[in-house]
């Protein structure tokens, strides 16, 4: 069985990307045949890990700009240097010319491209936008939305906007007559302070609290999971041995994800 999940906050630069090669990246450790799907046209986390297409236009784009697409995830899935459980669907900047092109049925492009996949786990990276192709061919795929924010304004604003425009999508999936409602499942907080709480910080998880989304445990701030990026290599190697904690954060955080899906409907 495939489980699929979209991570996504319309808000930009709150640890979207983060948190799903992270989740990705965790779930090849712990042996499941994991694919990351990146559906962001600036296409940080295929940045990231550093994995390219051999040929021009073998990326997700492809998969959006044919009307059947079916089982292509797994042909355009490139395998990474960072774990052989690891396989990453790459995006490139000229996806964003899909999204303007708006076809008919275009957003069940992505699940069509997972049919059939060999994959356990699926991760969508999922870009910043209120709606629009992009994100509704995640919500389409997934079987669970996870949020990723900051502590912040913009990152519980986006939290916020992404969870009206979900209300709304389940609302006309059920218009339709379709049962392809993604599970809402909560929020993943990123880069928190463990030391000393700045006030905006606690007011914003005393929020995400409150409407009983917050993902536990928080995931710590530490500065080598952004070096790491610089250097496009995963924070859980070796020498990055301060940012153990942020390792353990997620592996509990998929340990807890997998555990409420599996007991969903
Ligand atoms: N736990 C953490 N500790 C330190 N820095 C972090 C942590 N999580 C994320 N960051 C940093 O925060 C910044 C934004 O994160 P990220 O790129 O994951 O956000 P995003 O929501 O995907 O952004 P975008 O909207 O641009 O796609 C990056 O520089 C990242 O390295
Ligand atoms: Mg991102």
């Amino acid at each position: 069985m495939t489980r699929t999940y979209a991570v996504w906050n319309e808000a930009g630069g709150v640890g979207k990307t983060t948190t799903a090669v992270s989740l990705a990246m965790v779930g090849a450790i712990r042996g499941l045949n994991t694919m990351l799907v990146d559906l962001d046209p600036r296409a940080a986390s295929t940045k990231w890990i550093g994995a390219y297409p051999e040929a021009e236009g073998m990326h997700v784009g492809a998969i959006l700009a044919d009307p059947s697409p079916e089982g292509w995830a797994d042909e355009l899935a490139l395998p990474t240097s960072w774990h052989e459980n690891l396989r990453i669907l790459p995006s490139d900047r000229t996806v964003a010319h899909r999204e303007a092109e708006k076809p008919d049925g275009g957003e069940v492009r992505l699940r069509a491209a997972l049919q059939g996949t060999t994959a356990d786990l699926v991760i969508i990276d999922a870009p910043n936008r209120q709606g629009g192709l992009l994100p509704m061919n995640a919500l389409m795929a997934a079987d669970a939305v996870i949020y990723a924010a900051t502590a912040s304004e913009d990152g519980v604003d986006g939290i916020d906007g992404a969870s009206e425009t979900l209300a709304a999508f389940a609302q006309s999936q059920k218009l339709r007559g379709s049962t392809f409602i993604p599970q809402e499942l909560g929020a993943i907080m990123t880069a928190i302070s463990d030391t000393i709480v700045p006030k905006v910080e606690r007011r914003s998880l005393a929020y995400v609290r409150e409407n009983n989304l917050a993902l536990t445990p928080f995931v710590p701030k530490r500065e080598a999971v952004r070096q790491s990026r610089v250097r496009g290599e995963w924070y859980g190697l070796d020498y990055y041995d301060r940012a153990d904690v942020v390792v353990n954060a997620y592996k509990q955080l998929l340990d807890t994800i997998l555990e409420r899906t599996a007991n969903h409907g």
